[in-house]
């Protein structure tokens, strides 16, 4: 038997990846994406070879029809994701993070659904204590954070009143193909990639020994995937690595280079590290691909970036400035 899954915002950076795995598995795909954040291009070959159904709409549209389609798992990516820019405008992250994930659900309240899949966000942990749990308490510092979590309850809530299962994935730092270059605090590999082929001066936040877990788009799509598949239900999941990769690590390994300070972002955590030992036990997911191997793929397939757009210096200060008015 053929199953389908929805993926709401399916064309963007970790929903393309997902799609592709779900493909590859012979699910029948249906991609829900607005393109706001993302482009079509991610995902053209599998709309016209006629792997998937691309519906072009916005999730917050009230006349989704999912009616017609007998849906068994749901990925909900659609999102807006990024924290200074919804440090600038709270109401449109809410409303299309927190309306848009409503709106998917009551869609879907009728539907017989085996699993709702649902990415949600390290950044609900704030200055986390690390390596973090899924038990370390909540400390959203931004209505991305807010956003991101408020859904997650509505989720849970959901599940719980229309016997709906599912699972909650808290990503990390995702990276690989297709990543988003977007601003100087944006994902610091693909703006450092852009720079490093534009021969400009890497962005450094900081004095760059801060640090991240970097989790490959590969290992997470199938964090997904695996999500849906077991009978495991009504799990929170952190996803990363679980180990620490600093700035300097990554500006050394595109060295020679030039490299600039810019401000370090204080209500950021300094360093964060998942505790993935839940996921690994309940799901025997674990991580495949280790940050050097998905780095150097990145850099042999560095032609994506030199299209990739970038933020010029007055959006960075911009951004900058802002971050620091809401610190006050
Ligand atoms: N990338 C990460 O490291 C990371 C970390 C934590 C959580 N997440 C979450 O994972 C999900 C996917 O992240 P990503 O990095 O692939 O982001 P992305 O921006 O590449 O993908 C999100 C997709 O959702 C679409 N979208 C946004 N609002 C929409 C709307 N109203 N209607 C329809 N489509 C809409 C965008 O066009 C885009 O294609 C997001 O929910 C994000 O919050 C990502």
């Amino acid at each position: 038997m053929k199953y389908t899954a929805l993926v709401t915002g399916g064309a963007g950076f970790i929903g393309s990846h997902l799609v592709e795995l779900l493909v590859k598995k012979k699910l029948k795909v249906i991609v829900i994406d607005n393109l706001s954040n993302s482009n079509i291009s991610n995902i053209k070959k599998l709309i016209e070879k006629k792997k998937i159904i691309f519906i072009k709409k916005n999730i917050l549209d009230k006349k989704i029809n999912l009616s017609k389609y007998k849906i068994d798992y749901v990925f909900h990516l659609a999102a807006l994701g990024s924290i200074i820019p919804s440090i600038d405008d709270p109401v449109k992250y809410i409303t299309n993070n927190f309306n848009g994930t409503l709106n998917i659900l009551e869609k879907l309240k009728k539907q017989k659904i085996k699993k709702f899949v649902y990415a949600a966000s390290s950044s609900c942990y704030g200055l986390a204590k690390y390596p973090t749990s899924e038990k370390n308490p909540i400390d959203n510092q931004s209505p991305y954070a807010f956003s991101k979590w408020s859904s997650e309850e509505l989720v849970k809530h959901w599940s719980k009143v229309y016997k709906m299962p599912y699972i909650s994935i808290r990503i990390f730092n995702a990276y690989g193909p297709r990543f988003k270059t977007k601003g100087a605090y944006g994902s610091v590999i693909g703006v450092f990639l852009k720079q490093k082929l534009e021969k400009k001066l890497l962005t450094v936040v900081g004095d760059g020994t801060q640090g991240r877990d970097y989790i490959h788009v590969v290992d997470v799509a199938n964090a997904f995937y695996l999500s849906a598949k077991s009978k495991i239900k009504s799990e929170i999941f952190n996803l990363g690595f679980g180990e620490i990769t600093s700035i300097n690590k990554i500006v050394n390994l595109l060295m020679p280079t030039k490299i600039i300070n810019i401000p370090y972002r204080p209500g950021e955590p300094y360093k964060s590290k998942a505790n993935i030992s839940k996921i690994r036990r309940l799901l025997g997911w674990k991580p495949t691909i280790s940050f050097e191997k998905g780095f150097n793929d990145l850099i042999a397939n560095i032609n994506y970036w030199k299209t990739a757009p970038l933020w010029n210096k007055s959006s960075i200060n911009r951004v900058t400035k802002n971050w620091f008015k809401y610190l006050k």
